[in-house]
């Protein structure tokens, strides 16, 4: 099995984003991961999988897509819908580019569940990337898009109506970050969590989300520390300037009721989570304030802004297949590639949901602007001049960092990095 394959010296790669094919052809050897939220360079190790020859070093990782495991799938016109349990085996080449290297589309292994290489057929190596490249769609639009910023963005969003009154320091320092948040997890709601959606169906979404919760942590919330050390502290700018002792934080009944709302309603009171139920000091609630403005801004534009661009081909992203995961090797045709994938119907409506989810609208406010203007005081004005500052930097920074690139990566710029959750 790929487990065996791995052996202990592989980095386990629990948050695979965007798989997509090579831009050059539809169906290439390899396919490149971007990884958004995983900062990769420092996890790197040997692998003894690939001897390393000369003085290069093999960085060898795996994705997998256990969570999904044993959650049934709904049906369409009577027939069954498939989604695969995968695991994948990335490659990092002396390019820095991830390749895919091997795939077993089902947790246990046996012998109806082999392991796909590049090397195998065309007609077998390309299913396998498609089921793989389809779980992981799934679990990017349900966990890491849904539930890690639209409802976790709605948590903050009722905790702070009904716990911080509009004259309370935090309260303006978060309204601009869950502006709309609610009108569109509404629409959410309604139009993409409805019947003929993903292979999973509405049930087995709901059984993924409850059990992706159970295992959520405050520190995976939370903005890298090597990125949050590198200046970036306007949450903790203002915290400081609001409250000047411990004593402050402790007696702000409002604040205490506002993060024990997050943890009861939010977390379930889950301890192991890590979420805190109550604040003692001030670097506590800088912390908590620095990861609620990162995750619906920041964290939410890098698993929203490319879904067109990713996702509008659906072969590279089905969320729903029509044929089981194949089980043995040179089974597979063309003819059955296009039978597992979605007919014309469902294929433009997964085109058309990623079209408008990443449409750029005309009221949007991106971070760093406040075009309403909730402070008087001097100070927190300028410590927004100093973001507005910080921002401008990094767009440059990106710019020039794009300017390099074969394929830019604009997602991450100040520019299309809105407030708040609002698509
Ligand atoms: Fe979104």
């Amino acid at each position: 099995s790929i487990q065996k394959l791995g052996s202990k010296k592989v980095i386990f790669l629990p948050v695979l984003q965007h798989v997509l094919w090579n831009n050059k052809s539809w169906k290439p050897n390899s396919i490149i991961l971007i990884y958004k939220n995983t900062l990769l360079d420092k996890e790197c190790t040997e692998s003894t999988c690939f001897p390393p020859t000369k003085k290069e070093i093999y960085c060898i990782f795996l994705c997998d897509q256990k969570i999904i495991n044993g959650i049934p799938t709904r049906q369409k016109d009577r027939n069954p819908l498939y989604v695969a349990t995968g695991l994948c085996l990335f490659y990092k080449n002396p390019e820095g580019k991830l390749l895919s290297i091997a795939i077993q589309l089902s947790q246990q292994p046996s012998e109806q569940n082999p392991i796909f290489l590049p090397s195998d057929f065309e007609t077998d190596w390309l299913p396998a990337k498609l089921f793989f490249k389809s779980s992981d769609l799934i679990q990017h639009q349900t966990l890491y898009h849904l539930l890690h910023t639209h409802y976790l963005a709605e948590v903050f969003t009722i905790a702070t109506l009904r716990c911080l009154p509009t004259v309370h320091p935090l309260y303006k320092v978060l309204i601009p970050h869950i502006n709309c948040t609610l009108h569109i997890n509404i629409l959410v709601r309604k139009l993409l969590l409805s019947p003929g959606g993903c292979s999973l169906g509405v049930e087995g979404l709901m059984k993924l989300m409850r059990r992706d919760l159970s295992q959520m942590t405050y520190s995976s919330l939370c903005l890298p520390e090597n990125i949050n050390e590198r200046g970036l502290d306007f949450a903790t700018a203002m915290v400081e300037y609001y409250y000047s002792s411990e004593c402050d934080v402790i007696k702000d009944i409002e604040l205490q009721e506002w993060v024990n709302e997050i943890f009861t309603h939010g977390f379930l009171e889950n301890k192991h989570s890590g979420i805190p139920s109550c604040f003692d000091t001030i670097e506590e609630v800088a912390k908590f304030i620095t990861m609620v403005i990162f995750r619906v801004s920041v964290q939410h534009a890098a698993v929203n802004n490319g879904q067109y661009d990713y996702n509008s081909w659906v072969p590279n992203g089905s969320l729903l297949l029509c044929k089981p995961p194949p089980a043995t090797k040179g089974e597979s045709s063309m003819q059955t590639v296009l039978e597992t994938l979605p007919d014309v119907e469902d294929s433009v409506k997964i085109m058309s949901a990623a079209r408008i989810l990443s449409e750029k609208y005309t009221d949007e406010v991106v971070l760093g602007e406040f075009p309403e203007e909730h402070f008087d005081e001097p100070l927190p004005k300028e410590i927004i001049k100093a973001l507005q500052a910080d921002m401008s930097y990094i767009k440059e920074e990106i710019a020039a960092r794009n300017s390099k690139l074969e394929m830019p990566y604009t997602y991450l710029n100040p520019d299309v990095v809105e407030n708040s959750v609002t698509i």
